[in-house]
């Protein structure tokens, strides 16, 4: 009887415990208790940042698709810097002299171990948040972000170049490659919307202004090629809808008025499947916001390092 008992028990506690890992991956309400200071101290850091510099809540939107795209996905291996084990992704293409924010990454995460005594948040969940409270700062919709991420021991150059998407790309790869992250056709166009923030650089869109003269508007491509010469000004700014400070559907209008300023945006209207899409966001801001808060969980949450995987760094740049 006893051991039929202790038998029931130890099911029991078995169950529990398997029900637990499965439950504890991830939630919303994950630094409660061991640090209830962290999230608004990441919320007033970004306020202050993007009151500062406007450009910059898209820059840490951007840093935050650019981690979670590589490998084992959001686990802040973009903010690793080189070392002899530590391949570092902030070189890789799409990065280098690109992606910014590492910075203001640096200033939170020692506001946040400051105010909860230990550092108990991990840069990949800091990642995570000031992606979504910078698009709160420039106006646009907010979530709930699932927290318990853990950060990655490695990082890798090679599959930041392979699996972060290239301006170049058509319909058909873009979609292939957002497959691969476990994201459909719909994700690629709500998350694409991201581009109503911030800027790109001549090189990325040269080709486009200079040689897709039946797929661009001409006036527009004029425009843009005032500040981006066939050669040189590599480096020279436009933004990539006409509001870059503020989260609307203008990224969309102007897609469909053939005004994309890269090629991969002007791609997802070009007479494919996700035509349709890109028509209904360009006039309805309120599906666009909650479709593209959906797809920000939704990319936020894929194949992470949860429970005791990885670590939580003590700084950012490095591996504990
Ligand atoms: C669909 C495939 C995508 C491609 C090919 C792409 C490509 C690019 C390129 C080439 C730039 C300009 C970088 C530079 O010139 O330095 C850029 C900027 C940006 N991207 Fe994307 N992107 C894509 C999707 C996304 C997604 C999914 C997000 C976020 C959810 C995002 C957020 C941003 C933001 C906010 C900027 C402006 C950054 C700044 O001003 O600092 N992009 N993107
Ligand atoms: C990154 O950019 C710098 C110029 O700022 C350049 O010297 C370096 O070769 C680039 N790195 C890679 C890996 O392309
Ligand atoms: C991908 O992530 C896993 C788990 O962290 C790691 O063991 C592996 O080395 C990573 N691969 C690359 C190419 O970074």
């Amino acid at each position: 009887m006893a051991s039929s008992y202790s038998f029931l028990f130890l099911h029991m506690l078995v169950m529990f415990s398997l029900a637990s890992i499965a439950f504890s991956d991830l939630s919303d309400d994950f630094y409660d208790d061991i640090c209830p200071q962290a999230l608004p101290t990441i919320r007033r850091v970004v306020e202050d940042t993007v009151r500062q510099e406007r450009r910059m809540g898209a820059s840490l939107l951007r840093l935050h698709f650019h981690d979670c795209f590589v490998n084992v996905s959001c686990d802040a291996s973009i903010l690793l810097d080189q070392t002899a084990t530590i391949d570092s992704e902030k070189t890789a293409r799409p990065n280098n002299n690109s992606a910014r924010g590492f910075e203001v990454i640096d200033i939170i995460k020692s506001e946040v171990d400051r105010v909860c005594g230990r550092p108990v948040v991990s840069c990949a969940d800091i990642l995570a948040v000031a992606a979504r409270d910078s698009v709160v700062a420039l106006h646009g919709p907010t979530w709930e972000v699932e927290l318990g991420r853990r950060d990655s021991t490695t990082a890798s150059r090679t599959t930041a170049n392979n699996d972060i998407p290239t301006p170049l790309m058509d319909l058909p790869a873009l979609i292939d490659n957002f497959k691969k992250q476990g994201l459909d056709e719909e994700d690629l166009v709500a998350l694409s919307g991201a581009h109503t923030l911030g800027f790109a650089q001549c090189s990325t869109f040269r080709n486009r202004i200079y040689n897709e003269i039946n797929n661009i508007d001409s006036t527009f491509a004029s425009q843009r090629q005032a500040n981006c010469p066939r050669s040189g000004g590599d480096s020279n700014l436009a933004s990539l809808d006409p509001t870059s400070a503020l989260f609307d559907s203008k990224y969309f209008s102007n897609l469909v008025s053939k005004k994309g300023l890269l090629h991969s945006d002007q791609a997802l209207f070009s007479g494919g499947e996700t035509d349709e899409l890109v028509k209904t966001y360009s006039t309805n801001l309120r599906t666009f916001s909650k479709d593209f808060a959906k797809s920000m969980i939704k990319m936020g949450n894929i194949k992470l390092l949860t429970g005791n995987q990885g670590q939580i760094r003590v700084d950012c740049r490095k591996v504990n």
